[in-house]
């Protein structure tokens, strides 16, 4: 799928800065647009310095810890999805699913192919939106807004949940260029090159690539790409990473290198990956959903539901579903 950046950005952006930053200071107030109609691509508009717009990430109020079952924690609320189901056209791909993400934790999708990890996380940065047909219903809420709601627009959500994708897919360009894209589009004024140098090093890739920033991002190995897109997500300044399978074509060595790396980027970021690999859901995610799909009794399609989210520690070692219990002991899926 595409990147989460396109031309339509600058025309967002300009109407993002006729919006403003809410009085409260809260970070959602950026992703309400006036109810003014289609933005005019014509009326020439200064784009938003973006880093001015970073200050306002909302404060953790409190550590998370992975001690409780997740619904007990105290850590912020990042999304809350209720009752949420998923339709492409007629098919119904996800269930009646409800599942809190909370701030600066790992939250690991896990379960059978087919059941709708990815489908969900999509609706979680409404990717979801660029597919003909795709409708969602229930509630999903990002810091208590319906991120649905009129006037939210899909691509600053989108900037704000970053997105790193299965196959790394760096764009054809430099080292350099790659993570310099987003910032560009964005209207960036700050000083690039220690935006790009930030970056990097934010997603280890630095001591490996400072002295070939202006090669082809192409030349670099599968797990340096993927690090590379990962260096290109954070350097828009996301508050959310969502990674769909991020380490499923990468050797072992690059994969544990990405594992170490999500440690890291933890402390600033709270992160959501699907991953069809148990043993990685329990070495990097704080708290783990199990998903499986269930065949409809008269049409026989098959429908993605939650079975139960969990601390992952208690969800591998004594989850409370027999379900997810045949699932981590390699039953079935
Ligand atoms: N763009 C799409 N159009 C129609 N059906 C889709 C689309 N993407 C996924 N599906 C279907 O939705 C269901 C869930 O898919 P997906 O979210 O990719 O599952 P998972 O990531 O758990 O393997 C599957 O039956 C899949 O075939
Ligand atoms: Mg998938």
């Amino acid at each position: 799928m595409a990147t989460t950046w396109c031309p339509g950005e600058r025309k967002v952006n300009q109407r993002r800065t006729l919006c403003g930053a809410g009085a409260d200071g809260r970070i959602w107030c950026l992703l309400l647009l006036p109810d003014a109609g289609p933005a005019d691509d014509a009326v020439p508009v200064a784009p938003p310095d973006t880093s001015a717009a970073l200050t306002t990430r909302p404060e953790v109020r409190s550590t998370a810890t992975v001690d409780g079952p997740a619904e007990d924690r105290a850590s912020t609320e990042v999304f809350r999805a209720t009752d949420l189901n998923f339709y492409y056209g007629s098919f119904r791909a996800l269930s009646e699913v409800s599942l809190t993400v909370r701030q600066r934790e790992i939250t690991a999708l896990i379960g059978p192919s087919g059941c709708g990890k990815s489908t969900f996380l999509r609706c979680l940065n409404r990717m979801n939106d660029l597919i003909p047909g795709a409708r969602l219903d229930g509630s999903l809420t990002y810091y208590g807004e319906d991120l649905y709601g009129p006037g939210v627009d899909p691509i600053e959500v989108r900037r704000r949940i970053g997105m790193v994708f299965q196959r790394p897919n760096p764009f054809p360009k430099s080292i350099y260029d790659n993570v310099a894209f987003g910032a560009k589009v964005n209207g960036f004024k700050g000083n690039m090159d220690d935006l790009v140098e930030e970056s990097l090093r934010g997603a280890a890739l630095w001591d490996e690539v400072h002295n070939k920033l202006k090669h082809s991002a192409l030349g670099l190995s599968g797990g340096q790409q993927q690090r590379l897109c990962i260096a290109r997500t954070i350097a828009v300044k996301p508050e959310v990473i969502l990674m769909d399978e991020p380490c499923s074509a990468l050797d072992p060595i690059a994969t544990l290198r990405i594992e170490d790396l999500m440690g890291e980027l933890k402390k600033e970021f709270t992160i959501v990956i699907v991953t069809h690999n148990m043993q990685e859901a329990a070495r990097v995610s704080d708290v783990t959903a199990f998903f499986t799909a269930k065949a409809d009794d008269t049409t026989g399609q098959r429908t993605g539901l939650l079975v139960e989210v969990d601390a992952t520690e208690k969800l591998f070692t004594n989850p409370n579903d027999q379900r997810t219990e045949d699932y981590i002991a390699g039953r079935f899926g």
